[in-house]
């Protein structure tokens, strides 16, 4: 659905992206994930024909880009990371605007603005001043707006920055949605363990280099070779210790008291048997989880590492 080929934008004698290489199939969510200045931004830029590439090829469905612009227009959704300044006009003018831009017809443009505007939860709003909408409201206006020609491909350019936690949820919800109805998403963020439970792959991007590209728990363990896992017990912690200290997948424990952090090469199989293990010896397990803060250690690390 998306290729794109030794992409390289100059920004005078800036490289912002550097030769980049990138392949999404349809249905794929694709997290692209890195820090202020990577890149992210120009890359989805190139990709929704709003600016020109130096070298490089993307294709959207087997079409260039560069070649053919309005065909690919007709086939993406561009949310971009900022939203523009809409004085008079309403919520459902502002869907219908978009529309016609598209060329729908008239009765298409109210059909897909009440479905849409269903599917961010903007319904009562449609007769609101878009300028008086609160920020994660107008975010999800963009989301609805970048949808209304039923496009295949989204480029979503960080679109739950700024909003509240609850807001994140639902903006997570509404994509869940939206990977059921088997779209093709590229989406960027900063936040690695945002995307991480809702994309199928991630790619990390460093000053205009994609420097990982894949399934984040291969990521994980390629960079770090293991997960760590926070285990706590009720009691027994030395017969607990004893036990995993036996274990070949189990490289490295320390802790305190009942909780203990075990550094484990193991897969999501081994981890399963691991807890099996423990259990059938009697160790009276409380928690047993995949430490949450060791996404964004392998974030920083990766980030880090780069020249
Ligand atoms: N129009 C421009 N002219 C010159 N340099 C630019 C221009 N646009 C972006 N850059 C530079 O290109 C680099 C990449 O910027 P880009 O906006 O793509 O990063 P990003 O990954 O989206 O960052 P952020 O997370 O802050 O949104 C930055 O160093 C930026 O300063
Ligand atoms: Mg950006």
């Amino acid at each position: 659905m998306l290729k794109i080929k030794n992409l390289v934008k100059n920004y005078g004698t800036f490289r912002a992206v550097d030769n980049l290489n990138l392949e999404l199939k349809k249905g794929d969510i694709y997290g692209f994930v890195g820090p202020n200045g990577a890149g992210k931004t120009t890359t989805m830029r190139i990709i929704a024909t709003l600016l020109e590439a130096t070298s490089g090829t993307v294709m959207v469905d087997g079409i260039n880009v560069a070649e053919h612009p309005v065909r690919v227009r007709g086939k993406i959704g561009y949310m971009p990371d900022f939203f523009g300044v809409y004085d008079n006009l309403k919520v459902d003018e502002y869907m219908d605007f978009y529309g016609s831009c598209y060329g729908l017809s008239r009765a298409e443009r109210s059909k897909r603005t009440d479905e849409l505007l269903e599917l961010v939860d903007l319904r009562d709003k449609k007769g609101n001043y878009v300028d008086t909408l609160s920020r994660g409201m107008k975010q999800r206006l963009c989301l609805a707006r970048s949808l209304i020609h039923n496009p295949e491909l989204l480029i979503l350019d960080e679109p739950a920055s700024g909003m509240d936690p609850r807001a994140r949820i639902e903006m997570k919800g509404i994509l869940k949605t939206l990977k059921e109805m088997d779209k093709t998403i590229l989406i960027s963020s900063h936040i690695l363990h945002e995307l991480a439970e809702l994309c199928t792959s991630i790619g990390i991007i460093e000053r205009g280099k994609l420097v990982y590209s894949g399934e984040l728990q291969d990521i994980m363990r390629r960079i770090t070779g293991k997960t760590i896992l926070e285990i706590t017990v009720l009691d027994n912690t030395d017969k607990a210790v004893n036990l995993l200290r036996e274990q070949p997948l189990v490289k490295h424990i320390s802790g305190e008291d009942n909780t203990l952090e075990v550094s484990f090469s193991g897969n999501d199989q081994d981890m399963a048997n691991l807890l099996k293990l423990l259990i059938n010896q009697g160790i009276p397990v409380l928690t047993f989880a995949r430490e949450a803060g060791s996404l964004e250690e392998v974030f920083m690390e990766v980030t880090n590492n780069v020249d």
